[in-house]
């Protein structure tokens, strides 16, 4: 899919000083919007994934349940949701973890990974990496063994994949 990168580029909504000044959002919105787009997207994040025998794809609260769940359609593997606090009805874990903008924390069912499972953590954009790594320390004190990371777009000026392990973390989108 040689041009997918133009055409996201070209889709891809730049909204200055959102949430806060000094912050340029990326809005994935149109690409969501677009089914031909959006299909070729979760394709090629799901791609250096297939025959990894992923079972289980996490998605982290709110964006990427977007992606993660198609994502684990397309692999054959089930998905999890890493929530923010409170969210989640059954017995959980928790992580806290300062963000680009303000701090937070992640969630997950301390059921919803069992021991050896091979995960994959899929989010909308990498930043610091605070929320990516968050997750992937819920996911290892679960027993899984964390595969990879894949991310839509990756802010590489925030040094989010020295803070994952360069060789963990895949994108479509780099800034
Ligand atoms: C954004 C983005 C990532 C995270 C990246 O989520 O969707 O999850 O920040 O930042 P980091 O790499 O510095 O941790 P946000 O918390 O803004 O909320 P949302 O996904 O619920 O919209
Ligand atoms: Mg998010």
């Amino acid at each position: 899919d040689t041009t997918l990168v133009a055409d996201l580029n070209a889709r891809l909504r730049d909204v200055p000083d959102f949430p806060k000044p000094g912050i340029v959002f990326k809005d994935i919105t149109p690409v969501l919007a677009d089914p031909r787009l959006f299909g070729r997207v979760i394709n090629a994040m799901a791609a250096p994934f297939r025959g990894q025998h992923i079972t289980k794809v996490v998605g982290v609260e709110a964006r990427g349940f977007l992606l993660g769940a198609p994502i684990a359609l397309a692999l054959g593997s089930g998905f999890v949701p890493a929530r923010k606090p409170g969210k989640l009805p059954h017995r959980s874990i928790v992580e806290r973890y300062s963000l680009e903008y303000g701090a937070d924390g992640v969630e997950m069912h301390e059921d919803a990974i069992l021991q050896g499972e091979r995960v994959l953590v899929v989010d909308d954009v990498l930043a610091t990496g605070g929320t990516a790594e968050a997750t992937a320390k819920l996911v290892k004190r679960l027993g899984g063994e964390l595969v990879g990371f894949s991310f839509l777009i990756s802010l590489d000026f925030l040094e989010g994949p020295q803070r994952l392990g360069r060789d963990k973390v895949t994108t479509l989108l780099t800034f």
